[in-house]
């Protein structure tokens, strides 16, 4: 028989022990900076280099950090699941750590693509993305990175993902941005849906959700050993 099919939906909470910023915790990056200013196709207009700033700094924040072991966990379980991770996380702690099945929704920090094809995308040598940088088309490179405002090319890939599901893991996420946090709606009505957070998130309305209220490098460890009592990873 086949593994199970184990899909995990991560967020910023998943990288905080690892040193990055959440947004939306007190101290979060959108206490410090105004969405609509660094993270919307109108900023990139009105203020091109704020954005490319902004970005810069969250890329080469990038070089200095190192995957958790929450990261490393979802990694072992590739020995016992099919793990197929969906990520709102624009870092790549998770590839690094060693997971082989990442899908980023929300972009990737390391890359940059042409404002005129989004199709035409390209990884970054260094942290710094300047002005006048250029495609082969001959126009500004922007972030790799899905603004507010903008559609989630690999949504539907997502939910068709998540449907497969036969197991659904939720961490370090606020479930506040959608249509990331709808994705949860496609699990099977059968589907167990675990979820870790140190916050009391509103779960009431996902049926069969165990919460697991602790960080995610505990929360973790207490996945594993409820899914794999045995298991030496737990
Ligand atoms: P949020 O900042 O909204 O939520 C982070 C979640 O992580 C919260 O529920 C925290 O309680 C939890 N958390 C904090 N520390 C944790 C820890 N050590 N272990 C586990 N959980 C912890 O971040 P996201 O839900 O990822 O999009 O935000 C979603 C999207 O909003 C992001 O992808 C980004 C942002 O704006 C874009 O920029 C397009």
């Amino acid at each position: 028989m086949g593994k199970l099919r184990l899909v995990v939906l991560s967020g910023a909470g998943i990288s905080a022990e690892s040193g990055i910023s959440t947004f939306r915790d007190s101290g979060g990056l959108w206490e410090n900076y105004d969405i609509s200013e660094v993270a919307t196709p109108q900023a990139w207009k009105k203020n091109m280099p704020l954005v490319l700033e902004f970005y810069n700094q969250r890329r080469k924040q990038l070089y200095e950090v190192e995957p958790n072991s929450a990261h490393f966990d979802l990694v072992e379980l590739e020995k016992y699941f099919d793990v197929r991770i969906i990520t709102q996380n624009v870092d790549d702690l998770q590839e690094r750590a060693g997971s082989t099945q990442v899908m980023h929704l929300h972009g990737e920090l390391k890359k940059v693509r042409s404002s005129i094809d989004e199709d035409l995308v390209h990884t970054l040598e260094g942290w710094e993305l300047k002005k006048g940088d250029l495609c082969k088309l001959g126009s500004q490179l922007r972030p790799h990175i899905v603004w507010f405002g903008e559609p989630v090319p690999m949504m539907s890939e997502a939910a068709e993902l998540t449907q497969t599901a036969d197991m659904l893991l939720i961490v370090g996420t606020s479930l506040n941005v959608y249509p990331a946090a709808g994705l949860v709606e496609y699990a099977r009505s059968n589907t167990p849906v675990y979820i870790i957070d140190p916050a009391s998130l509103p779960v009431a309305h996902i049926p069969n959700a165990v919460l697991i209220k602790e960080k995610a490098t505990i929360g973790m460890k207490q996945f594993v050993r409820t899914v794999l009592p045995s298991s030496p990873i737990s």
